[in-house]
């Protein structure tokens, strides 16, 4: 068992921004305001494309493209963005040909996280940011998330927010910018050149 993303497009798209705490909002927006203009931004596992809606809302020029493999959240996701059905593992992109990626409540979800890590690597151009929102597995709320999405079956490769930090800095990234309360946290980090 696992949980049917392919037919939940419908609760994420009415539901989905509620799953994160006032705080990821602003860290988000301040995020978008580094990007230069005309960047080209993925919103990584996005499903219904919470984060993208966000994002339009505070930098409406910007290219946004969801990427997700269930075709029943990219579904519901806003007009103004792309949509790209692909598994983050196996990224059908061109080295070096985005300027920021965001991965909201996604990165856990994915099999093989370190493989999915290595593909934001490879996509992002150097001097590109990376935008995390995740849980902790072993703090606050972060316990009790880690244990539900390991009873649905899901793959819960939930990191620490300095475990992730490290893997980062193996891939290329600078020394990524955490921000964490009560078992949830953002991370921003940028592709070193
Ligand atoms: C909890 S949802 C989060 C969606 C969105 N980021 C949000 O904040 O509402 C996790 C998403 O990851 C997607 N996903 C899981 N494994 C994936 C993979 N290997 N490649 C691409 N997307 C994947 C699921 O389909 C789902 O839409």
């Amino acid at each position: 068992m696992a949980i049917p993303f392919e037919r939940l497009g419908w609760l994420f798209a009415h539901w989905g921004e509620r799953a994160y705490p006032g705080w990821a909002r602003p860290l988000l927006a301040r995020w978008l305001r580094g990007l230069p203009p005309g960047a080209r931004v993925l919103d990584l596992g996005g499903g219904t494309g919470v984060l993208s809606s966000w994002a339009l809302a505070e930098r409406p020029e910007l290219e946004y493209v969801v990427v997700d493999r269930a075709a029943g959240m990219l579904a519901h996701a806003p007009g103004p963005v792309g949509t790209l059905m692909a598994d983050a593992h196996d990224l059908p992109l061109q080295n070096a040909s985005v300027d920021g990626v965001m991965l909201g409540e996604a990165l856990h979800h994915f099999a093989h996280s370190e493989r999915a890590l290595a593909e934001v690597a490879r996509v992002l151009r150097p001097g590109g940011g990376l935008w995390v929102y995740d849980f902790d597995p072993a703090a606050g709320i972060g316990r009790w998330v880690y244990w539900g999405e390991r009873l649905a079956g899901e793959p819960a490769k939930f990191y620490r927010p300095q475990d992730l930090a490290a893997e980062l800095e193996n891939l290329g990234f600078g020394r990524p910018q955490i921000d964490s309360r009560h078992g949830r946290y953002v991370l921003r980090a940028t592709r070193s050149a």
